[in-house]
């Protein structure tokens, strides 16, 4: 496709987490996190560690000590930009602590030097699905009001270190999942009620704008953003029920946007509190701390689903009560497949917020095939990528204004809901089976050649 016209300056690079590629779990001074103790991903069950067990990310793709040769990988490629998370218990191991752990500095020090060597500007996820399991065990997580202050010496001491080196950050990473996977965002337990849940919530919303405040303090030049699971929700049918469902559906997980964007719960929100019987502890100084807005929005983009009124068909829900779309395919995994739900998205996005967006997870989780020579062929990911990136092109003529696009897993890693290493999105292979077996060698998929085109010519080669 020619005539895409992507920005000169559009940021185009991957994503990837510290507890799904770093490894070295408790080396360095590092402390447990919340990630640590749930080896079957963020739906699993929640285990305590015993000296010597085993857990597939204790090691993940051992990023700690091969970051210098992925990151060279990164650059061949041409990445502009690199998404990446600090791991909280590096800088505080129990997350309560007043002095922060050298160690855990210099080391994020390492990567972002060896980021800009190549000219990749880091994009930093202050927390993206962990926390000190400390904060969890002693205090009870974000439901208890004070995480919200060592939450924001932990910001504040990560952006005085890394102001210089880091000018683009994001608050918490898919922060709507605490309403599906509680323990992974808000450290509560998985069967916690609702209204522990918002008010969880709410401490993290208020942390995440005291955030967007120090960040603007304390980082020169410094841009803030929120992220969120982009899990646009169609009507089933065109029932207005329906049409009122999937509103209802959708505004579950924009209203996380509509406070940190807008700075102030909407009104359809307090209808949803009175319904359900909550009553927020909202103390003063909260819905001023609120105030403080996102500079962008952020988001995750995989897959849509449909709402429905009727009680049958909302029993064929997904974990994130999407009903099935009769007309779209779905990976091995069941995620449907739907490029056209970006361009979709992005203008929904923009219209509501008239900020600039960042597309900073997108991709495809696949089983791979080495073949007997060694190279891996994976034409399915190169096309899953190929149309959505088309449609980002479709949105920019739209008049959408979006900063930038780092696909999911640029390298393979572990899987956030499944825990696996099978489930592969990167343009690097990595050889580490879902036992744990492998040499942990680094290989060149048909995409990265696919994809360094497509940032070589700025998008037009898609
Ligand atoms: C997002 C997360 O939910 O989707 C990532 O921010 C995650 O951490 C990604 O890895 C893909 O999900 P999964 O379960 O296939 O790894």
């Amino acid at each position: 496709m020619s005539n895409i016209l992507f920005p000169q300056d559009f940021q185009w690079g991957g994503a990837i987490a510290a507890n799904q590629v770093e490894g070295a779990y408790r080396l360095y001074g590092k402390g447990l996190s919340t990630s640590d103790v749930q080896p079957q991903g963020v739906f699993g069950d929640i285990v305590s560690r015993e000296p010597g067990d085993h857990n597939i990310k204790d090691l993940a793709i051992d990023f700690y000590h091969h970051y210098p040769e992925d990151i060279a990988l990164f650059a061949e490629m041409g990445f502009k930009c690199l998404r990446t998370s600090i791991a909280w218990t590096r800088i505080f191991p129990n997350g309560d602590e007043t002095e922060a752990n050298e160690a855990g500095l210099a080391f994020y020090d390492r990567l972002f030097d060896e980021m800009l060597k190549y000219g990749i500007k880091p994009l930093v996820t202050l927390s993206h699905y962990e926390m000190p399991l400390y904060l969890v065990e002693h205090y009870g997580g974000w439901g208890a009001r004070r995480v919200i202050g060592f939450f924001e010496h932990y910001a504040r001491i990560v952006f005085e270190r890394f102001g210089s080196k880091v000018k683009q950050w994001l608050t918490f990473n898919e922060i709507n999942m605490s309403l599906h996977a509680p323990f992974t965002g808000v450290g509560l337990a998985q069967n916690s009620s609702k209204a522990a849940i918002y008010q969880a919530i709410h401490h993290q919303l208020v942390a995440s704008a005291l955030a967007v405040k120090a960040c603007h303090e304390l980082v020169p030049g410094g841009h803030i953003g929120n992220m969120l699971l982009g899990g646009l929700q169609y009507p089933l049918t065109s029932k207005p029920e329906d049409v009122l469902e999937a509103m209802q559906m959708n505004r579950g997980w924009m209203f996380f946007a509509d406070v940190q964007a807008r700075g102030a719960y909407p009104n359809y929100m307090h209808r949803y509190f009175r319904d359900h019987q909550i009553e927020l502890d909202i103390e003063p100084g909260d819905l001023e701390a609120l105030q403080n807005t996102v500079d962008f929005i952020s988001f995750s983009y995989y897959f849509t689903g449909c709402a429905s009124a009727t009680a049958q068909e909302k029993k064929r829900g997904n974990i994130l009560s999407m009903v099935p779309n009769p007309h779209l395919k779905a990976s091995e995994w069941g995620w449907q497949i739907d490029a056209v739900g970006l361009r979709i998205l992005l203008n929904e996005l923009w219209d509501r917020y008239q900020k600039p967006l960042f597309i900073v997870e997108n991709g495809l989780g696949a089983k791979d095939v080495v073949e007997a020579d060694g190279s891996i062929r994976d034409d399915y990911r190169i096309s899953y990528l190929n149309a959505h990136l088309v449609q980002v092109a479709e949105a920019i003529k739209d008049g959408v204004e979006v900063l930038g696009y780092t696909s999911w897993g640029p390298i393979d890693l572990i899987s956030a809901s499944t825990a696996q290493m099978s489930k592969r999105y990167g343009y690097i292979h990595v050889d580490r089976d879902d036992e744990g077996n492998g040499t942990l060698e680094r290989r060149r998929k048909r995409s990265f050649y696919w994809y360094q085109e497509v940032i070589r010519t700025n998008g037009d080669s898609l």
